[in-house]
C-alpha cells in the first residue's frame, strides 16, 4: 500500500512540474511560398517572418508552432481558432480589417510587374490592357489586377508556378509584391521588372478580433525587437 502511495505521489509531482515548465504554445499560420518572408528550405519553413515570429515568441515566453497552409485559408484559420496569429507578408487591407485585427506594420512593399527580359511593350500598369497577367489567388496583386478593366488574369496557387509560366510565354506578365519579385529575379534568369511604383502596402501580423490582449503583447514585442536591433539584423539577413 505504501509503495503504491509513494508512486502516486511521485507521479503527481511529475505531472505538476511538467505543467509548470511547459511553455504555452503560440500557433502561427503562414503560407511558405513567399520568399524571403516565408519559404521552404530542404523541407524546413524559414524566412524573415519566421525568424521574426520566433523572436516574438521568445519575448512572450511562448513556444512558436508554425502551421503551413494555403494563403486564402489563413484568415479562416484565425477565425476558427486553428491558429492564434498569422504572419505571411500579409498586407493589412481595409477589407481584411473587417475580419481580423492587425499588429503595427513591420514592412512596407508595393505591387510590381515582372516581365520577360525581351518584353518591350509593357512599361506601366496601364500597358497591361489586353494582356494575360498571372496573379496568386487571394493576394493583393490578385485584387489589384481584378479591378483593372480589359485585363485578363490567370490565378495560381503558388508564385513559382506563375513565374515558370511567364518564362514559358504562357502569360504576358506577373503582378506580385516587390520584395518577393526581386527574390525571384535574383534566382531566375531572363526576367525583369517594369519600372512602376504601385501603392505602398503595409505588412502586419493578423490576430483574431477576440484576442486583444495578444494583440497588445505582440505590438510591445515588435517595438522591443525594433529597439534592440533584432529587426534590423533580420532585414540584413533576408533582404
Ligand atoms: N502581401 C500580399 C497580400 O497580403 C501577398 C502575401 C502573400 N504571402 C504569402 N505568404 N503567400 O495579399
Amino acid at each position: 500500500m505504501k509503495k503504491i502511495l509513494k508512486s502516486l505521489v511521485l507521479f503527481l509531482m511529475l505531472v505538476v512540474s511538467s505543467l509548470t515548465f511547459a511553455k504555452e504554445k503560440l500557433y502561427v499560420g503562414t503560407n511558405a511560398e513567399f520568399p524571403p518572408f516565408e519559404y521552404l528550405d530542404k523541407g524546413d519553413i524559414v524566412g524573415f517572418d519566421i525568424d521574426l515570429v520566433k523572436a516574438i515568441g521568445n519575448k512572450l515566453g511562448m513556444d512558436v508552432v508554425i502551421k503551413d497552409m494555403s494563403f486564402d485559408g489563413l484568415i479562416p484559420a484565425l477565425e476558427t481558432n486553428k491558429v492564434d496569429i498569422v504572419i505571411a507578408g500579409m498586407t493589412a487591407t481595409d477589407e481584411r480589417k473587417i475580419a481580423v485585427n492587425f499588429s503595427n506594420p513591420y514592412y512596407t512593399a508595393n505591387q510590381v510587374i515582372i516581365l520577360k527580359d525581351d518584353n518591350k511593350d509593357i512599361k506601366t500598369f496601364d500597358d497591361l490592357n489586353g494582356k494575360l497577367v498571372g496573379v496568386m489567388l487571394g493576394f493583393t496583386g490578385d485584387v489589384v489586377v481584378s479591378e483593372m478593366k480589359n485585363v485578363e488574369s490567370k490565378k495560381y496557387n503558388a508564385s513559382f508556378a506563375a513565374i515558370m509560366e511567364l518564362q514559358n510565354n504562357k502569360i504576358d506578365a506577373v503582378v506580385l509584391d516587390s520584395e518577393t519579385a526581386l527574390n525571384y529575379l535574383k534566382n531566375n534568369k531572363g526576367l525583369k521588372l517594369a519600372d512602376t511604383s504601385g501603392e505602398p502596402e503595409e505588412y502586419a501580423i493578423a490576430i483574431s478580433k477576440k484576442n486583444t490582449e495578444l494583440l497588445n503583447k505582440i505590438n510591445t514585442a515588435l517595438d522591443e525587437l525594433k529597439k534592440d536591433g533584432t529587426y534590423e539584423s533580420l532585414l540584413k539577413k533576408y533582404m
